[in-house]
């Protein structure tokens, strides 16, 4: 059978990585979290009290990391791995996403993390999400996803999963993160958030999760059909 990549963006928190890992699991193909990636030269940035104006020191700081990932047999849950040390809690910390995405529109930073993932991509038959996965990393994916949601829904859903993690947060202060979020994410210089011309776009704020992952499936089966 065939196999393709499925490109999944889209804005934060707006249900993408619980949708990309279900239809991963359909499709019985690997599945990347791009945006833990990010997360983690963050931490390791802020653990290394790396100053992000300093290129000499990104670089430096770069050549020092390695992230992997490890799936967990029976719960399929994919854990982030930076230097061999599992990080997945600690890159979901709310201090880490204050700070992610100055980390991430860091030419540097971006430069390496594509050229990870698109090695990663090189055998097809992968899902990946992030912000620029349909534009820069794949942009011959055979489907891509664009997805959103009403930014207060997006911010109560990220609320429940910090709680979920005994982190207790003000919605008031997780909106205004996300609004400061996606600022940064579509402006920036260096592949900016954007709708691929040809990605499918889908607005989840009223879907349910079974919806949006039978929605995705049937498009990918459909293009697996066609390759
Ligand atoms: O999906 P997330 O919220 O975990 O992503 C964390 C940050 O990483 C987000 O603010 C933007 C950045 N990111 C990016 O710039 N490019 C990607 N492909 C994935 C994430």
């Amino acid at each position: 059978m065939p196999k393709i990549i499925v490109a999944i963006d889209g804005y934060s928190s707006c249900g993408k990585s619980t949708t990309a890992k279900l239809v991963a699991q359909q499709l019985n193909y690997p599945y990347i979290d791009t945006g833990s990636m990010y997360r983690a030269v963050t931490l390791y940035f802020l653990q290394n009290h790396v100053t992000l104006s300093n290129p000499k020191e990104v670089e430096m700081a770069l050549s020092q990391i390695h992230i992997s990932f490890r799936m967990h047999v029976g719960t399929g849950k994919n854990d982030t791995y930076l230097n061999g040390l599992n990080v997945e809690e600690e890159i979901r910390k709310m201090y880490v996403s204050d700070k992610v995405s100055e980390v991430s529109a860091i030419p540097a930073v971006r430069h390496a993390l594509v050229a990870q993932q698109q090695r990663m991509g090189k055998t097809r038959g992968i899902v990946m999400d992030g912000r620029d996965i349909g534009t820069v990393v794949f942009p011959e994916a055979e489907l891509k996803i664009f997805m959103t949601a009403d930014p207060y829904i997006r911010a109560q859903r990220r609320q429940l999963e910090l709680m979920e993690k005994g982190e207790m947060i003000g919605i008031e202060k997780i909106f205004e993160n996300l609004k400061h979020r996606d600022l940064i994410d579509t402006t920036r210089a260096e592949s900016p958030l954007k709708q691929a011309a040809d990605a499918v776009y889908i607005d989840n704020s009223l879907m349910t999760l079974d919806e949006q992952v039978d929605m995705v499936v049937r498009l990918a089966d459909e293009q697996i059909g066609l390759n």
